[in-house]
């Protein structure tokens, strides 16, 4: 058995080996890591947008991860149920933030969500019927990880270029994964799930397949903002205009 900390430790080790690649192979990866004031404006819009497609696709797959957890160990099932329900409905957080930056819920439904997204989910549904809900999880272990070391410049340039209310969403997301401590509630569900070396070496290696989605998103964002799509939005309230250069 490992403890909480264990995992976290391994599976962060997968992450640093595998994050500088895509950071340094895709312009907005790179920016996301390491320049978050260069981020074009646009690229934070549709950043925003995806993360509202990202929890309604996995909404379905929290559920399946759910009843599979549940066979496993009821107390567990019953731990990443809550944490599923409660993550469902953070849609509207994004929305609204969307909406302070001139985007409305009706333009939100007309843009398609990027392939590597649906990829994605399709990947962990797939897995999930082999490795039960360790795919899915391990994909919580990511995004919660990355809300804890990686979003804070993300809101803060949001914040910066469209105002506080548009980053409001965003952050409260983050201070509930604080304050409810997602990280390490993700990381007891793992130790439910890996259990000896062979289970954690098979986690190690579906993060990996799971970092390639991540790099996939970001090559599928460098292209569309290369192909210069641009979403429809109306004018900020009172007058502000998007500022990168603050
Ligand atoms: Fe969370």
């Amino acid at each position: 058995m490992f403890s909480p900390e264990q995992i976290r430790s391994s599976l962060s080790a997968v992450l640093r080996q595998r994050l500088p690649f895509i950071a340094s192979s895709s312009p907005t990866a790179g920016a996301f890591a390491r320049h978050s004031s260069a981020i074009p404006e646009q690229i934070l819009v549709r950043h925003a947008v995806e993360h509202v497609f990202r929890i309604r696709l996995f909404r379905p797959i929290d559920v399946l991860a759910t009843q599979l957890l549940l066979d496993l160990d009821p107390a567990i099932g019953k731990l990443w149920a809550g944490y599923a329900r409660s993550e469902a409905v953070h849609d509207r957080y994004f929305l609204r933030d969307l909406s302070a930056m001139g985007v409305d819920k009706n333009t939100v439904r007309e843009i398609p969500a990027f392939e590597s997204t649906l990829q994605l989910v399709k990947f962990l549904e797939m897995a999930s019927h082999n490795e039960g809900a360790l795919p899915i999880v391990l994909y919580s272990f990511w995004t919660e990880l990355n809300s804890e070391i990686g979003s804070l410049p993300i809101i803060r340039c949001n914040e910066r270029v469209f105002g506080v209310a548009a980053a409001r969403g965003a952050s409260a997301h983050r201070n509930l994964d604080h304050n409810l401590d997602h990280l390490g509630m993700i990381c007891r569900i793992l130790c439910a799930v890996i259990r000896n070396d062979e289970d954690l070496l098979k986690a190690a290696r579906l993060l990996a397949v799971i970092t390639g989605f991540i790099g996939e998103y970001f090559a599928e964002l460098d292209s569309w903002s290369r192909n210069h799509d641009v979403i429809r939005r109306l004018p900020l309230p009172n007058g502000l205009q998007p500022n990168l250069h603050q």
